[in-house]
């Protein structure tokens, strides 16, 4: 593949080789010396139109990790604010010859777009409420490394079901991959029709925590809900916060995720995102690795590779 613009088009042996890879960047990442010099001469450009922490600095790490030249583009101080497009901002960067553009941007498809604009390879980092590739992939690793297989594990993908990319993307991993995904939130925040994609559909939280192994909570994305969203944040939590009293409905060794960032208090307690369970750490060290692995797999269809 020359982009990766998202889980969908790659196939199950994609998914495991990048996993497997990952694994390796694990190791090298906890070596003194945490570098490899697969990007090295090579220039890589990351393109954030929205915020991010986890994803920005985890791509930036990962580039440098692997001997690549990092520019982070600050878009909130760039000529975007001045009303150039998406297009012409990137065949603005596509003529600085970069290797690798890392997008993110708040329109789905607009990824998709840009990568038919340049001649590099781009990586999608989220594109609205679409995909985010290597959030499912860096969740997948965890899963895997703790779990020791994901085929057959029950995961509940709980709240905002309906803006976020990241679960659109892990739906189509985790059952690429043979897991039994459930989805779970209030009708408002399911998109319709989402039975299609061969989920189970809850709006009873309790009902479909049971006996579930991975509990993957989601962050109530309020930015892009235009006002729609009516219950109070202490209702939402009331009833689709995860607890430990809602925890324990799942398998007792079930273990919780969350993308970040976290609104602690609206769908998780600080007492599970902090408590023995919780994965949410480990996600984030998962994510360089992932990152890395995503960076190299590219590489080697890069031109003179
Ligand atoms: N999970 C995630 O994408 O986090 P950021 O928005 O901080 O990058």
């Amino acid at each position: 593949h020359r982009h990766l613009l998202g889980i969908e088009g790659l196939s199950p042996l994609d998914i495991a080789a990048l996993l497997d890879r990952a694994d390796e960047a694990v190791e090298i990442s906890r070596q003194i010396e945490k570098k490899r010099a697969t990007l090295r001469g090579r220039t890589q450009i990351n393109l954030f139109f929205e915020p991010s922490t986890r994803t920005q600095s985890s791509f930036e790490l990962a580039g440098k990790r692997l001997g690549a030249d990092v520019m982070n583009m600050s878009v909130a101080s760039s000529s975007v604010k001045k009303g150039e497009t998406l297009i012409d901002t990137a065949a603005t960067l596509n003529a600085m010859r970069p290797d690798i553009i890392v997008v993110r941007h708040h329109q789905a498809g607009a990824v998709h777009l840009l990568a038919r604009k340049v001649d590099c390879a781009v990586v999608n980092a989220g594109d609205g409420a679409h995909e985010h590739p290597t959030q499912a992939l860096l969740d997948a690793l965890t899963i895997r490394r703790n779990k020791g297989r994901i085929e057959g594990l029950v995961v509940a993908i709980c709240g905002d079901v309906l803006h976020s990319r990241v679960a659109r993307s892990n739906i189509i991993l985790l059952q690429a991959l043979g897991a039994r995904v459930r989805v779970i939130g209030p009708s408002t925040l399911l998109p319709p029709g989402i039975e299609r994609f061969g989920v189970e559909v809850f709006t009873d939280m309790r009902a479909g925590l049971k006996h579930a192994d991975i509990v993957m909570m989601l962050r109530l994305q309020r930015e892009r809900m235009n006002g729609s969203f009516v219950p109070s944040v202490k209702e939402y939590f009331r009833y689709f916060g995860l607890d430990g009293d809602k925890l324990r409905e799942a398998r007792p060794d079930a273990l919780v995720m969350h993308p970040g960032p976290m609104n602690r208090g609206v769908e998780i307690s600080s007492e599970v995102a902090d408590g023995a369970q919780s994965l949410i750490r480990e996600q984030v060290e998962m994510g360089v690795a992932v990152r890395m692995a995503v960076l190299e797999a590219l590489a080697t269809h890069l031109p003179n590779a």
